[in-house]
């Protein structure tokens, strides 16, 4: 199959993915988790919600974690910046003109805030043009806590219809960096988008959806993605450790997947390989190609290809999940 070529000069500047809000079911049980195992810091909080930055993060936050009660958690949104509020008008105007919503809205910590949807099975996704900026802890040793979560760099929703939606995101400018596909029919499995300098922002996965699979942080290195382990353990989440260590293929990625409380996948990192040169083109694969996506050791756990978070009032429909075999 062939996907859209790369639109250089997209209707708006989405600059990166940089944040995501969940509904919780325990808030303190959610931040001891976030702050203690993962190593995110406080940036500010109230009695129901609390705002989370990694250690190198000097914008506000990327994790909110909104306290519900009596209904079941769930993620209200995953965001996105923009470069300007500029962007932010030209955006509502393009999303407008192609079918979906876009509604302005006032967030605390964030400058103006534009609620979107491309629409039925495509995620929701809000765009901000600007945030509160905190001191970076990187120098700050004893703020550091767990795996020390350096920045949020990506995630992952799973959607009844890839090839439409990543049509959509790559008419915003994003590059495909791999993507994969059916080895009988063709049809587009999955696709990693950036915008950034790396291969992934958005990472669009076959399903039943829209539904958020996970929320991927960066980490330093091996130590402090086994320290979070370690904690997790001791701290009674043994078994939150969900998958991993283990390797992903290109880009190079040493990864391990936590579930945090209410059972959000949380993913550590290690720093991707660097993805900007427009000649640089995506990795390619087909569903027989389960070896090069995990090299070593079992795939993925069932619970990791079925559980994921829904979206807030929005009930998934269509789609099943793609299933990879390894020809080797
Ligand atoms: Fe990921």
């Amino acid at each position: 199959m062939s996907i859209p070529s790369v639109v250089t000069h997209p209707p708006f500047n989405i600059t990166r993915s940089s944040h995501v809000r969940y509904f919780v079911t325990d808030l303190e049980k959610s931040v001891r988790f976030y702050t203690e195992i993962l190593g995110l810091v406080i940036s500010d909080q109230d009695s129901d919600t609390v705002y989370l930055r990694g250690i190198e993060e000097a914008c506000h936050h990327s994790v909110v974690l909104m306290q519900r009660r009596d209904t079941a958690p769930a993620a209200e949104c995953v965001g996105m910046r923009v470069a300007s509020e500029d962007d932010l008008h030209r955006a509502q105007e393009h999303i407008l003109a192609a079918g979906g919503t876009a509604t302005f809205a006032e967030r605390p910590y964030q400058g103006l805030t534009l609620l979107t949807s491309f629409g039925e099975g495509t995620p929701p996704v809000e765009l901000c043009s600007s945030m509160p900026v905190l001191p970076r802890l990187l120098n700050n040793f004893p703020a550091q806590k767990g795996g020390r979560a350096l920045r949020l760099d990506h995630y992952q929703c799973v959607i009844p219809d890839v090839g439409a939606t990543a049509e959509k995101f790559m008419a915003l400018g994003f590059r495909p960096s791999k993507y994969t596909t059916h080895v009988d029919t063709g049809q587009l499995l999955s696709i990693f988008l950036a915008r950034k300098n790396n291969p992934h922002d958005l990472v669009l996965a076959q399903g039943a959806g829209p539904r958020l699979h996970h929320v991927a942080f960066i980490v330093s290195d091996l130590q402090a993605m086994f320290r979070a382990c370690d904690i997790a353990a001791n701290l009674g989440y043994g078994r939150h450790v969900e998958y991993g260590p283990g390797r992903h293929g290109p880009p190079n990625g040493i990864f391990t997947y936590f579930r945090d409380p209410d059972g959000n996948r949380i993913e550590f990192g290690l720093p991707p390989m660097q993805f900007m040169d427009p000649e640089d083109q995506p990795n390619v694969w087909d569903s027989t190609d389960g070896v090069s996506l995990v090299p070593w050791g079992d795939g993925p756990p069932q619970r990791w290809r079925e559980e994921m978070t829904s979206f807030d009032g929005i009930t998934p429909a269509g789609g099943t999940i793609a299933r990879w075999t390894s020809r080797r």
